[in-house]
């Protein structure tokens, strides 16, 4: 249930409680450029851009550590001209720990960190055929109760010709002062635009 009043708390969806979420170090740079070849999936930015993040931008990326390795990073900022947004821009989990909620753990321990005035919209960009990402970002947008919709993100032919297939906008949000996380079990609240 959303108030204005409640503290701001999140479900912890089932995953082994030996994984560790916290905020990058720079001595996570390589390991998290490691997750995001192996994720085959996504933009492989330099390492340097990962350092650039881990020294940062760390407050509003996660890593989840296991056993000493990396199995997950998401990062995020806000853009300067819009503060009231958190851009959601990679996620990845290991293969070996996917659909285990663990990328939504990272989501919401992100939020709750950052769930302080101004409190932000939630944006991202998923590709039409990504259908796990957009899994991801419903449920969230369930577990939240908020609003999801979509928007103009970036057609296709402004990635030049390297046949990168056009990022669709998704917003979540506004959240509330003191957003409450349900179980995500709940039918969505609102179905946006
Ligand atoms: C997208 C990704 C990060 C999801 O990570 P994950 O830890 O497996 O996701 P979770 O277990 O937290 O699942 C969250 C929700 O999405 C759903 N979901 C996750 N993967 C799914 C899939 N392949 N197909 C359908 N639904 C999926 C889950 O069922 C869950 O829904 P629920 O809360 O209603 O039960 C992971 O698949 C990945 O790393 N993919 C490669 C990189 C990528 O594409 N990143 C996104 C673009 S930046």
């Amino acid at each position: 249930m959303t108030t204005s009043r409640s503290p701001v708390t999140a479900a912890t969806p089932p995953v082994g409680r030996e994984v560790l979420i916290r905020r990058p170090a720079l001595a996570d740079a390589a390991g998290i450029h490691r997750l995001v070849v192996a994720a085959e999936a996504l933009d492989v930015n330099s390492l340097y851009l990962y350092l650039l993040l881990c020294r940062d931008f760390s407050a509003t990326c996660r890593v989840a550590e296991a056993a000493g390795e990396l199995i997950g990073f998401v990062s995020a900022y806000r853009p300067p001209s819009r503060p009231d947004l958190l851009f959601i821009w990679q996620i990845a989990v290991a293969s070996t720990h996917r659909r285990q909620g663990l990328a939504m753990r990272m989501l919401l321990d992100l939020l709750v960190a950052t769930g302080d005035s101004p409190l932000p919209t939630l944006a991202t960009t998923i590709t039409d055929s990504n259908a796990a990402s957009r899994r991801l970002f419903e449920s969230l947008a369930r577990r939240l109760r908020c609003e999801l919709r979509t928007g103009r993100g970036f057609e296709s032919n402004l990635f030049g010709t390297t046949g990168h297939e056009a990022e669709r906008m998704f917003y979540l949000g506004p959240l509330k002062a003191g957003f409450q996380v349900t179980t995500g079990k709940e039918p969505a609240h609102g179905n946006g635009f």
